[in-house]
């Protein structure tokens, strides 16, 4: 049977561009590739920075640095940007989409900051614009939330999307490492970037929360700014505490609605109870959690990151929008909810669980605790551990709004027999996330 024959431009040969040309020539696998497709595929060009560079199954004649010319030629039906960052990415993804062809990136900054717009430029022009490899890695959430799932009213998304601080945090539970040792067996294994910020003060993750949240919910990809906090402050002792407890830490991203038409999207850690199926994502896999109003709780697991996992969902995406064009058609982009409004951080309730290293004296426990009832933060349970200078008091308290909190930790962090506020952080399902 003659198939169509599709041409495809690959720009960026690194950890995913190089895994993903190497999958596309794999002889074993045309025959599915082909049926996927339903079309055969021609890679026309591989752009990178340096043509030089030795990049074993990349073929050499395929390399050009010239990637703005690369994306116009005419012929190129399908565009796959595999660069990252963002600047000449947007360039790529206009060029090929402002002039039909379709476009498939792996890259979530792009999609977090221009998404909307690239969407719609997308559709004006009739082409597909796919990015399941910018989330999770090989996880196919976002195929499942726009297909599986489209129907479904998605009450909340939790997900553990940075590799990195998963890495880090199990390294810390399972290990009884400290942090910064944690940080640098992560870079050592080259799990951790050597500026690490984006990862442990939750940048990544933000990014993530906003693109899933747009799917699951409906909101606009680009747009207010994610509550984020990092998991460069925590400490042993809350590792421990979260053990004894029943707990294990995480660092999440949470997509949350809150009422009819609220929505909070954060990022933070959380001690999740250790019954709980994210508990038990270890190392750097990555996992999201969704439960829906009809479906209850459903979860993927995979691997978040690593040039081969990552080309896998590229190579879906592409042989998605390669039947899509042989069909004349396009997948629409999704709907935003114009209804939905972010909410103030500081209404949404939650359990916490707050560690305070205090004085080694008589009546500190009284005074403390005098505070969280003058904020109306009622207290679960309480352990008093240590002495001398290493006396800490951690708390778990009742379901309490994060503004009562914060007021506590401020009043607290004023009291002369308080050394020091250590952690403050969500419990999942001890009321919400
Ligand atoms: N790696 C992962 O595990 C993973 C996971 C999920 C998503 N992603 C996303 O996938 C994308 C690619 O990641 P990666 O790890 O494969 O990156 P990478 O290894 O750094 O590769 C980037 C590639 O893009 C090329 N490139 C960069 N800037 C360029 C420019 N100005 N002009 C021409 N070519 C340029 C580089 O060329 P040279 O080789 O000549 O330098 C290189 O081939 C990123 O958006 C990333 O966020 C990666």
């Amino acid at each position: 049977m003659d198939r169509p024959h599709l041409r495809v431009a690959v720009v960026g040969a690194g950890f995913v561009g190089r895994a993903l040309v190497e999958m596309l020539s794999d002889p074993e696998r045309q025959i599915a590739l082909d049926d996927a497709a339903t079309a055969t595929l021609e890679i026309v060009g591989v752009g990178v920075r340096d043509v030089e560079r030795s990049r074993p199954g990349v073929p050499r004649h395929l390399l050009t640095d010239k990637v703005l010319d690369l994306v116009s030629r005419d012929d190129v039906d399908i565009v796959v940007e595999l660069m990252g960052g963002v600047d000449l990415a947007k360039s790529v993804a206009e060029i090929a989409l402002g002039r039909g062809a379709s476009l498939v990136t792996a890259n979530k900054a792009l999609m977090a900051l221009c998404g909307t717009e690239l969407a719609r430029l997308a559709n004006d022009h009739g082409a597909d614009l796919m990015y399941e490899a910018s989330v999770g890695g090989a996880i196919p959430i976002i195929r499942a939330l726009r297909s599986s799932l489209a129907g479904e009213r998605i009450s909340r998304v939790i997900g553990i999307v940075n590799g990195t601080t998963n890495f880090v945090l199990s390294e810390m539970s399972e290990r009884g490492l400290d942090y910064d040792t944690a940080l640098s067996q992560a870079q050592a294994l080259g799990y951790a970037e050597a500026d690490p910020r984006a990862d442990v003060e939750g940048f990544d993750a933000a990014a993530k929360v906003q693109i899933l949240a747009s799917l699951a919910i409906g909101t606009a990809l680009e747009g207010q700014e994610i509550s984020r906090e990092g998991i460069s402050s925590l400490r042993v002792v809350d590792v421990e505490f979260a053990r004894r407890a029943g707990y294990v830490i995480k660092a999440l991203g949470v997509i949350e609605r809150v009422g009819e038409h609220g929505l909070s999207r954060r990022t933070h850690p959380a001690l999740v109870p250790l019954d709980h199926p994210l508990a038990s994502v270890h190392g750097a896999m990555n996992a999201v959690f969704v439960e829906g109003d009809k479906s209850g709780p459903l979860m993927w697991l995979g691997r978040g990151a690593g040039g081969e996992a990552t080309a896998t969902a590229v190579l879906g995406d592409l042989l998605h929008a390669a039947r899509n064009r042989v069909a004349g058609r396009h997948d629409l982009p999704f709907t935003v909810d114009d209804r939905l409004y972010p909410v103030d951080e500081g209404d949404v309730s939650s359990v916490f669980y707050i560690s305070l290293d205090v004085l080694d004296e008589p009546g500190v426990l009284a005074e403390v605790a005098g505070v969280f009832s003058r904020h109306d933060v009622s207290i679960q349970s309480m352990e008093q551990s240590g002495f001398a200078h290493e006396a800490r008091l951690s708390f778990v308290t009742h379901l309490a709004r994060t503004r009562d909190v914060t007021a506590t930790l401020a009043d607290l962090n004023d009291l002369t027999s308080v050394d020091r506020v250590g952690a403050c952080i969500r419990v999942v399902d001890g009321g919400t996330a």
